[in-house]
């Protein structure tokens, strides 16, 4: 079949699709198409041609023939290079190559255990600032703080810099990070690159401070490796190995190589986490039996023993369960790397690809009463091929390398919430349900939660 004879939504000429696609809500309408046109359609955003897919194995069988077959979109690739953020995320082919294997020995379990006393001492100074904003009896705002939690996490151990944005008033990175990923997906999507004189001044300051931030973070590196030569043949986290990787010869590794993955980290580690414990607090609860059953699991647990946070079968399959119906990245494009077919479709190379990675997770006929949250269902024996429908992290050779980080962040964030904390509410802007709201990743718009200190046992 030929890509013109897939169906799909009627678009005007020239605009195409665009004016039925509000972006902040473009995985649910691009979800809607799919339960209307199939499991492959077509739609256009101005002159781009997209095939969608939402078949799981379909899907995961072009992520899996990456780099060489499929790649992400040139628009990507071009926009962090403009933004200073081009690193192992959107690097391809040799580039990528050279880095994914930094970035995963970087966040591999090893390294992850070692760096555990630090993620208690950071989730010790979170425990503390909810407890003050129990006690001023305060509303929070879940994502702005959940922010500041995995940005102190994910440059505790990338980078080996203890940040501490959780107890800072000062303007924090955050601050600045907040404003890239939106611009991003704006960029992305827009039907002509209308965002050059746009937007352009506009984020110029975030960026700029961001490209500080990143530079200090390469400097103090530098600064324990003079001090501690051993370090370039030991690095003790990902920066490290990639400045010592940049300073060997022939490495085809440069300065940009080192800050654009610093810059990536940030950013992949920072809205994903956060927004997936926020879904996560939402939904636990909306359910307060799941919610009864882990607070039941944390009970009694060590939280400073790496073995009893790892463990936690119930708060993990909550875990899932969140990813599944909330998955924070609900949309992975993809670009076709040469000419090839995908589910019987010709693809000529250069073809835009849009992965719809939640329907199959929500489809009646692979999970069982689908829409609702059930965590019990993660202890069936189809587990792990339910994990292979949902995929999360992705899959293939690109898979997520934060997720082992991601996991038992989450694990240890929602262990201090439950052992200290009763959740009072968790409230939306206008009181009904969360409302999905997509800027690269998807979000709850304008959570707040209100705690009270938990009597001790
Ligand atoms: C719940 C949290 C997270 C979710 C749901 C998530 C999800 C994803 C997804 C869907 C991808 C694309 C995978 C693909 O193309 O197949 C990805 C890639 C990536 N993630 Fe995560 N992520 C999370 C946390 C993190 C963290 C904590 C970090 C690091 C601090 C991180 C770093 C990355 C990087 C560097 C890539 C690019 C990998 C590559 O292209 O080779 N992520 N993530």
């Amino acid at each position: 079949m030929r890509i013109s004879e897939l169906p799909g939504p009627r678009g005007l000429p020239f605009l195409g699709n665009v004016l039925q696609l509000e972006p902040s809500q473009m995985h649910i309408t691009a979800e809607k198409w799919s339960r209307a046109y199939g499991e492959r359609f077509r739609f256009r955003i101005g002159p781009r041609e997209i095939v969608v897919l939402s078949n799981p194995e379909t899907i995961a069988a072009a992520l899996r023939e990456r780099p060489d077959g499929f790649r992400r979109t040139p628009r990507l690739r071009a926009i962090a290079k403009e933004m200073g953020f081009n690193g192992v995320f959107s690097a391809e082919g040799d580039a990528w190559r050279r880095q994914r294997p930094m970035v995963m020995a970087g966040f591999d379990p090893g390294h992850i255990k070692t760096y555990f006393p630090a993620l208690v001492k950071v989730t010790e100074r979170f425990k503390l600032r909810w407890q003050r904003a129990a006690a001023a009896r305060e509303a929070i705002d879940l994502q702005a703080d959940l922010m500041r939690y995995t940005v102190d996490v994910t440059a505790g151990l990338a980078f080996g810099a203890d940040i501490n944005t959780l107890e800072s008033d000062a303007e924090v990175i955050q601050i600045h990070l907040d404003k890239v990923l939106p611009a991003l997906f704006r960029r992305l999507f827009s039907p002509f690159p209308s965002w050059r004189w746009l937007e352009e001044r506009r984020l110029g300051r975030h960026l700029r401070a961001l490209h500080a931030a990143v530079a200090e973070f390469i400097d103090q590196a530098r600064a324990r490796m003079e001090a501690n030569p051993q370090l370039r043949e030991r690095p003790g986290n990902l920066i490290e190995a990639m400045i010592a990787a940049r300073d060997t010869e022939g490495s085809g590794l440069d300065d940009g190589d080192v800050a654009g993955n610093v810059l990536t980290m940030l950013l992949a580690g920072e809205d994903t986490t956060a927004n997936t414990l926020a879904w996560m607090i939402y939904l636990l609860h909306r359910h307060p039996e799941a919610l009864r059953r882990a607070n039941q699991e944390i009970q009694g647990k060590d939280l400073q023993k790496y073995e009893e946070v790892s463990g936690l079968p119930f708060i993990d399959a909550c875990i899932n369960e969140t990813m599944r119906l909330k998955p924070v990245a609900p949309i992975l494009m993809l670009e076709a790397a040469r000419d090839t077919a995908v589910a019987g479709i010709e693809v000529p190379e250069g073809t835009l690809l849009m992965c719809l990675m939640r329907a199959g997770a929500t489809d009646e006929r692979r999970f069982p009463d689908a829409h609702a949250f059930d965590p019990e269902r993660w202890f069936s024996k189809n587990s792990n091929s339910s994990k292979r429908v949902a995929m999360p992290f992705g899959a293939g050779p690109r898979l997520c390398p934060g997720r082992y980080l991601a996991i038992l962040e989450m694990k240890m964030a929602i262990a201090m919430l439950l052992g200290s904390f009763e959740i009072e509410a968790v409230t939306t802007p206008d009181g009904g349900e969360a409302r999905e709201c997509l800027a690269f990743t998807m979000a709850p718009a304008g959570l707040r939660l209100r705690l009270a200190a938990r009597a001790k046992a």
